[in-house]
């Protein structure tokens, strides 16, 4: 008998919640019996979503990795409108100025801690985190990604990213890589995996969204993104899990200037498909 979910006969009135949200329909109501079962193999088809905890409306439903009141309820009162829900979303800028104070570790925790909440393929929770907190040692992957600009512009061919104006301003003392950022965050995951590689970018996106509710902005990275891909100094700095790949970089800090309009965008181009 498979200990992976537990029914309370007390609490469960057969009404078949359970059944209807489990994504690998590994549970069964069957009419002679009180409570619901789970089927042979049931560990393996499992994802651990907890969706059959969080949807049974009588507490019934206990899972081996958690049970009901490890869950918090979901607080109507903090439900946001759609107003809401759109001004908040427009309103998220790429902050690339930012006041020289740094961000405490606990504030990055905390982030982090939200962006586990984002979905990930089959639930497997892929996603591991790099987190530079040191403005120094912001600045000295800023370095080493100059290393691997001026690389490709000493190459003389034609270059996908604006490498000459960088390594130019870096020396003279202008830093358009982490626009002297104080932290820094790598979302990544293990290589040979298909279904992992939308995940550290969901996570990180997650992250991005949080931060103004710590008071922080961010920026994605693609000149730090390419260097860890195509410059082996830098992956070795950040300490990158040889066989991981990092999927997205932010850079974060306390914004210097507040964003007081709504900037416009392209009407989206949508094919309705009949
Ligand atoms: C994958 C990705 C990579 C990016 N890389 C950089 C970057 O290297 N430097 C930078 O200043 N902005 C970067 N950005 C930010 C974009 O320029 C920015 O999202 C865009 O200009 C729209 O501005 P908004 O994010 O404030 O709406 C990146 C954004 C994404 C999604």
């Amino acid at each position: 008998m498979s200990r992976l979910l537990e029914f309370d006969s007390t609490k469960c009135t057969r009404d078949g919640v359970c059944v209807a949200v489990c994504p690998s329909r590994i549970i069964r109501l069957e009419d002679e019996s009180p409570i619901p079962r789970v089927v042979a193999d049931a560990d393996f088809y499992c994802v651990k979503c907890g969706h059959c905890v969080a949807a049974c409306p009588h507490g019934a439903v206990s899972h081996a990795s958690m049970k009901p009141e490890d869950c918090p309820p979901v607080r109507p009162d903090l439900a946001l409108d759609p107003d809401h829900v759109e001004h908040f979303l427009r309103s998220r800028r790429s902050v690339r100025s930012f006041q020289q104070r740094r961000v405490e570790r606990k504030t990055l925790a905390k982030l982090i801690q939200i962006a586990r909440y984002a979905p990930t393929g089959h639930n497997a929770q892929p996603v591991r985190w790099i987190a530079v907190d040191s403005p120094a040692r912001v600045k000295e992957m800023a370095g080493i990604t100059i290393d691997f600009l001026r690389s490709i512009t000493d190459e003389g061919g034609p270059s996908e990213l604006p490498a000459g104006a960088l390594v130019k301003a870096w020396e003279s003392g202008v830093d358009l890589v982490t626009r002297d950022a104080p932290a820094l965050i790598v979302a990544h995951a293990p290589a040979g995996d298909p279904v992992a590689c939308a995940d550290p970018i969901l996570a990180l996106s997650y992250l991005e969204l949080a931060a103004p509710s710590f008071g922080l902005g961010a920026c994605w990275n693609g000149f730090l993104m390419t260097a860890i891909h195509r410059w082996p100094p830098l992956s070795r700095a950040l300490g990158l899990p040889e066989g991981d790949r990092a999927l997205g970089v932010l850079i974060l800090g306390y914004p210097a200037h507040k964003y007081l309009r709504l900037p416009t965008r392209r009407k989206p181009r949508i094919d309705w498909l009949e």
